[in-house]
């Protein structure tokens, strides 16, 4: 018999009919883990909030001809500006994992961010994705954190996203509540072989978030002591506050997503898309500067961009989609985001990415 060619089911229309359809495709706990948010999952509601209370408000009679949504972004060309954010433990949901989103990726000319905790390594994930950076989580010391870096170098990565705010990070109650535990075969497999950490055991009255996980997070003159460690270009993911992009940028650091981990770090932080407008204006207008946490639409990628965002970068939608179909799956959501982005812009009179100016967004009286 031969192998029949891999197929999408029926009812795909928008990028958000993946996020639908995603219950019939991962069993109940590990939904509960990707979809869960920290804590009391406020800053989960506040991500969509965001966006939903932001209207378009377009302009007419433009000629977009034209049109086209392509960008350089830190000296790389890009076909469009949405990324797929590092997801780890790919594997829970799809059994190539992270391997099937990187064809995805190529297929679309779509930048992959690999994570550190990718259930493939990332040696065999650059070899399916054309375009590619590495997502980067400070390890227990300087030379296994370097391990990983030089790994990444050699396996043709073109830029690394260090994300700063997950150091101390616990499993959502929604996972914990529906029983979640992870499956050996979905572990991170960049860190095999890698000396994990050294946490030494809490004393009497010790904390086991001061004492405990924050005891081998990375402080400033550890970021210092990275940018002398690499040419690649150094991206900060995690940021939401002008004082620290501003340090950042002033240390070195060439790019900046302003994100809150999809609401998966700290519980009560603001949205990301309602720290974006100070964050470009203390940036100026040049300085790289993605975000994500939120995106469900082509339209909430326009939402970003007008308010001062160069790219987005999805999470939660590509797992989704992976679960749904596959390599096919995640190809047909960054394709349905692009027309959804090309859609709107069109219908708002904007030509490139450029014409997607502030005075576009407006908020909802509603
Ligand atoms: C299941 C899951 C795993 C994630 N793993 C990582 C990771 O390994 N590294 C990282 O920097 N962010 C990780 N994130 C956060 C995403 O990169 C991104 O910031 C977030 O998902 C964006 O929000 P969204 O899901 O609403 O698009 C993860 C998110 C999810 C849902």
């Amino acid at each position: 018999m031969p192998d029949t060619p891999p197929t999408l089911p029926p009812g795909l229309f928008s990028a958000r009919d993946h996020e639908r359809l995603a219950p019939q495709h991962i069993a109940p706990e590990t939904l509960a883990y990707i979809e869960g948010g920290s804590g009391q999952e406020q800053t989960l509601r506040a991500n969509r909030r965001a966006f939903e209370r932001l209207e378009i408000v377009p302009r007419l009679l433009q000629d977009v001809r034209h049109g086209h949504t392509r960008l350089t972004l830190l000296g790389h060309a890009l076909a469009h500006p949405i990324l797929l954010a590092p997801v780890a433990h790919q594997k829970l949901v799809h059994p190539l994992g992270e391997i099937e989103t990187a064809r995805a990726a190529t297929a679309t000319d779509t930048c992959l961010v690999a994570s550190t905790l990718s259930s493939c390594p990332l040696e065999d994930i650059a070899q399916h994705a054309a375009q590619r950076w590495f997502q980067l989580y400070w390890q227990r010391d300087r030379d296994t954190t370097l391990t990983l870096v030089q790994r990444a170098e050699r396996a043709g990565y073109s830029a690394l996203v260090l994300t700063l705010d997950a150091s101390v990070q616990t499993p959502s109650p929604r996972a914990l509540h529906a029983g979640f535990r992870f499956p050996d075969h979905a572990h991170a497999a960049n860190l095999r072989g890698l000396p994990g950490p050294t946490l030494r055991p809490l004393r009497e009255h010790d904390s086991a978030a001061f004492q405990g996980a924050m005891a081998t997070a990375p402080r400033w003159d550890d970021l210092a002591w990275l940018r002398t460690q690499t040419h690649l270009p150094l991206i900060v993911k995690g940021v939401l506050r002008v004082d620290d992009a501003l340090r950042l940028r002033e240390q070195g650091v060439d790019g900046i997503v302003a994100s809150n981990h999809g609401g998966r770090a700290l519980d009560g932080a603001p949205a990301s898309l309602s720290q974006l407008p100070a964050l470009r204006q203390a940036l100026g207008p040049d300085f790289p500067l993605l975000l994500d946490s939120g995106i469900r639409s082509g339209h909430d990628a326009f939402k970003a961009l007008a308010l001062g965002a160069h790219a987005v970068l999805i999470g939660r939608l590509q797992v989704h989609a992976l679960a749904v179909g596959g390599a096919l799956g995640v190809a047909h959501l960054l394709r349905t985001l692009r027309e959804e982005l090309e859609l709107c812009m069109a219908q708002a009179g904007c030509a490139t990415l450029t014409d997607i100016t502030p005075d576009l967004v407006q908020p909802s009286p509603c």
